[in-house]
Parts: structure tokens; C-alpha cells; sequence
């Protein structure tokens, strides 16, 4: 049932303030404003390294994962594609923890490596949105995600109760060995609390995404651009967009602009650019300058003004000011909604994209 909505992937992003909640309630003491530790059955301080692993949109939950595990946790964490590590057969070290990340838990390349993993007598956690899949059958640790059933092909919900899992697990992490203080943790938990407010205040803007999304619609590449935890958005952003509008899409870290894409800049390609006003948003500013000389159409997704960048912004979508821990979560809004909306105007079939299947059960 679609609601009052015209396609199940525009129930399914509406649906987020309150699945997210759903999720964040399960590993956080709302009250006390501190993370519940999903026991890993394994000793935290003694961890040397977290190898992770999945596919697509997972992935790139995946991928703010590491960041925030990094940078919190102070714990190295090596990520792959799934169909990559799955012939790589990386040799894993004694005593690691393997942490898979899966919508469906049957994806088959996903599954294959939790298979390697596990003769290499890694610890397995997952995170996954159907509890009676394979994968957390064959898992140590489940962390569910409580997205509730999601029908569209694109992943949307999904991808944000995976990163709300992720985040609590990294601060659960840092906790645990000795990384946060208490202060420390109650702040960046209160902010995970306010996630859904900032979302449902961005999803009452949508009119805004109408008329970009028809610049997009006349597009032949789009470029999408981001650095740190906002690259993988950027990622996920140009998923998105190639799956349901089939325009070409490509997502970089904005510092590897110069190294290659630059080449494509004209005045026909938008370069939707990921910024939220963190640390390293004069970086990415510079890069937008970049663009903006060879006469790229800069669509700014970002809190900043447009008039902060010192270049010109052919479009400029408005962000909530948040914690910068959580702009992960703000920031796959926008581009889902962008994705959304081009989609319908390109009139391709939202919900059941070309050539895809909701669950890849085969390599
Ligand atoms: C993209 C999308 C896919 C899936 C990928 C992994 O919108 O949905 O990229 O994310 O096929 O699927 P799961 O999460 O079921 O393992």
C-alpha cells in the first residue's frame, strides 16, 4: 500500500523520520542520551580491526561506517565490495570482527564473504532488515535495522537505518574502549535524537527538488561530489540518479576533481556538490571554484549560503544546520529526493527500475 504517495519510493523516503527512530531507539537510552554497546561477544579494547563488507547502496553505509568507526573508535577499518573481497580472499587476522551490511541479508556476494570470514575464524556481525535472512542466520551479532519492509528497488530507508546502526555501533565502540567521555557521548547521542526532526523539516521543503530535478532531467552526465563522511553520499547520490532516471552518473571525492573529471566540465554538466559547513567545507569550496571556472552548474547541497562559496550557484538546496557526526543522514535526503523527482519527470518506472531486482541472490 502506497499511501497517499505515487510510488512506494516516495512512501519509503517520507517514511524515515519515524523508521529511523524506530532504529535509534533500539541501541540508544533515550533518556540518558547514551549508546547501548550491542555485545559483540568480543573484547572492544583488544580489537585490532574491523573488515567490512557489502554491496551498492549498502556499501556506501558501509563506507560513513568506516569513517565514523575510524574516527571515533580509533579503530582501522578496511572496506570492500563485496564481489571484489569475495575473490581477493583477504587473509584476516586472529581474533577480528567481520561486520556485513545487507538490506535483503541475500545477497549473494555479501553472504560468500561472510562465509570467507568465517573460515577465517572472524567474529560476524550484520546489519540487516530481514531478520530471517541468511545472512543473520549465519551471523555471531544481528543489529537490525527497523526500517520495516522496503519495496522500492532504490534503497532509501534502508541506507539511513543503516547508518543510524552504524553510528551508534561506532560510538558503542569508542566507548568501549575509552574513546569518548561521557560528555562526548551525550552530545553526539542527542544529536542522533534530532536526526528525525531535521529530516522531516528537510521533506517539507520538497517543492524545492521539483525544479532542479528538471535541469537534471536535461542532462547526459551528472557529476555529484563530496568529501569525507559526504562522499560516500556523493556516491550514493549518483547511484541513485543512474538507477531510476538512467541519466549517467558519477560520484568523486571532491579532492580527486583535478586528477580526471575535471576534463568533463562544460556548461551542460550539473555538478551537485555535498556540503555541508564542516571541516572541510573550505576544501570543498575550492574545488566548487574549480568548477565553477570551466562553467560547471554547481547545485549546492549544503547549510552554507550560497553566497559563502564566492563562485556562482546555478541551485542552491537549503540544509538544516546539525551536528556534523549526523550530517551523513541529513545529506541522503536531498539526494534521494533529487533522484526521485528527476525519475518522474524522465517518466521511468520509480519502484521497478530496468534491469534491476530488489534482491541479488546471484553473483
Ligand atoms: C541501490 C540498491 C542496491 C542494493 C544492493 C545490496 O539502490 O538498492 O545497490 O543496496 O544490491 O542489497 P542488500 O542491501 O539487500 O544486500
Amino acid at each position: 500500500d502506497k499511501g497517499n504517495h505515487r510510488h512506494f519510493m516516495a512512501k519509503e523516503i517520507h517514511e524515515q523520520p519515524e523508521v529511523i527512530s524506530h532504529t535509534l531507539a533500539n541501541y540508544i537510552d533515550m533518556a540518558e542520551a547514551t549508546v547501548t554497546v550491542p555485545d559483540l561477544g568480543i573484547d572492544p579494547e583488544a580489537l585490532q580491526r574491523v573488515t567490512m563488507s557489502a554491496c551498492g547502496t549498502a556499501y556506501y553505509a558501509g563506507l560513513v561506517g568506516k569513517y565514523w568507526i575510524e574516527r571515533y573508535a580509533r579503530l582501522p577499518v578496511e572496506i570492500d565490495v563485496a564481489s571484489e573481497m569475495r575473490y581477493r580472499e583477504p587473509p584476516l587476522s586472529q581474533g577480528g570482527l567481520s561486520l556485513f551490511v545487507s538490506q535483503s541479508g541475500e545477497t549473494a556476494d555479501t553472504l560468500a564473504v561472510l562465509r570467507h570470514a568465517k573460515a577465517e575464524q572472524q567474529r560476524i556481525a550484520a546489519v540487516v532488515n530481514v531478520r530471517t535472512s541468511s545472512i543473520a542466520r549465519e551471523s555471531d551479532v544481528v543489529l537490525p535495522t527497523l526500517a520495516g519492509p522496503e519495496i522500492g528497488v532504490a534503497s532509501t530507508k534502508a541506507f539511513t537505518c543503516q547508518l543510524s546502526v552504524l553510528a551508534c555501533l561506532a560510538l558503542g565502540l569508542a566507548r568501549a574502549r575509552g574513546e569518548l567521555t561521557r560528555e562526548e557521548e551525550h552530545d553526539l547521542v542527542q544529536a542522533l535524537i534530532e536526526v528525525p526532526r531535521h529530516i522531516s523539516t528537510i521533506l517539507r521543503n520538497e517543492e524545492q527538488f521539483e525544479a532542479i530535478a528538471s535541469m537534471l532531467s536535461k542532462a547526459r552526465d551528472v557529476l555529484y561530489l563530496g568529501r569525507g563522511t559526504s562522499y560516500p553520499l556523493a556516491l550514493e547520490g549518483a547511484l541513485k540518479l543512474k538507477e531510476i532516471s538512467y541519466i549517467h552518473a558519477e560520484g568523486y571525492a571532491a579532492g580527486e576533481l583535478k586528477h580526471g573529471p575535471i576534463a568533463l566540465i562544460d556548461e551542460n554538466v550539473p555538478v551537485i556538490v555535498v556540503a555541508p559547513r564542516d571541516e572541510l567545507f573550505e576544501k570543498t569550496v575550492s574545488n566548487m571554484q574549480e568548477v565553477a571556472t570551466r562553467g560547471g552548474q554547481i547545485i549546492l547541497i549544503s547549510d552554507a549560503a550560497p553566497e559563502a562559496v564566492g563562485c556562482k550557484v546555478a541551485a542552491h538546496i537549503a540544509m538544516p544546520t546539525a551536528c556534523e557526526f549526523t550530517n551523513p543522514l541529513l545529506y541522503a535526503v536531498p539526494v534521494q529526493l533529487l533522484a526521485y523527482h528527476t525519475a518522474v519527470i524522465m517518466g521511468t518506472d520509480v519502484d521497478q527500475p530496468r534491469n534491476l531486482a530488489k534482491s541479488v541472490t546471484v553473483e
